[in-house]
């Protein structure tokens, strides 16, 4: 059985002391881990504020980009041998907003899942298609594709415990949520994916998420989807409130 993991990301939002307020707000109320996990992805100059918080409570905690390389002269980057000692838990990499903006190569995230694993942090992987390829009917190709490139030499056992969040990039902020049905059917196409790269026991095993204007109003309906195991959230992420009515969906 696959635990659903429900993932805050905030984006370039929220100082320290706002991190602090927001994890006092929601600690108390958070499901048991093996029910579900709830995770926040914080900026980088959050997580040690996120981490004191966090501390002895259900929530995990997860940064929201890495380098790929352990230290040295790459000045401005984030070093997940830094994040592991931390104790952060997860990191997300390939946001679509990293490979639009920060120019981001499927070469690079595959180097980052792999540095992530070397450093023990379980890596939350998005791919996702534009409007314009779901218009051309590409989307699961080109989503295929980018899993593809992503797992590209990793083990079935690494493959097993991470997380891949499709969040197609027209949902994003938008407003505009994937019909539970779209969401399920790139999801299956992903679960497939990795079958045919691994196995079915790998494809049963791994996590997948949907991500883009994921709410509480629509957390539900799109959990109840075979192939859905947890949402990716930004702006309902935000607010305790909102953050705890989608953790606790089940409830
Ligand atoms: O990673 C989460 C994301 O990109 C979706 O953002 O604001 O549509 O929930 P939002």
């Amino acid at each position: 059985m696959r635990t659903p993991i429900i993932a805050g990301n905030w984006k370039m939002n929220q100082n320290p002391e706002e991190t602090t307020a927001f994890v006092n707000a929601v600690k108390d109320q958070l499901p048991a881990s093996d029910k579900v996990e709830a995770v926040i992805a914080a900026p980088a100059v959050d997580l040690s504020a996120l981490l004191a918080s966090a501390k002895g409570s259900n929530l995990k905690t997860s940064a929201e980009n890495a380098y790929f390389e352990d230290a040295g002269a790459f000045t401005g980057e984030t070093s997940p041998k830094v994040l592991k000692e931390m104790g952060i838990d997860y990191t997300i990499i390939g946001h679509s907003e990293r490979r639009q903006y920060f120019h981001e190569t499927d070469e690079d995230i595959n180097k980052k899942a792999k540095a992530l694993f070397n450093n023990g942090i379980t890596p939350i992987i998005c791919c996702g298609e534009t409007l314009e390829q779901r218009e051309a009917g590409e989307t699961n190709n080109w989503v295929s594709g980018q899993v593809k490139a992503a797992l590209e030499g990793l083990s079935a056992d690494q493959v097993s415990s991470l997380v891949i969040a499709y969040e197609p990039i027209w949902a994003i902020g938008t407003g505009k949520t994937a019909s539970s049905e779209q969401a399920q059917e790139v999801c299956q196409v992903i679960r497939e994916t990795v079958k045919g790269l691994y196995n079915e026991q790998t494809a049963e095993n791994v996590r997948i998420q949907y991500g883009g204007s994921v709410k509480p109003a629509n957390v539900k309906e799109l959990m109840a989807k075979p192939d859905i195991d947890g949402g990716l959230v930004g702006g309902a992420s935000l607010d305790p409130e909102s953050f705890l009515a989608l953790v606790n969906y089940q409830d």
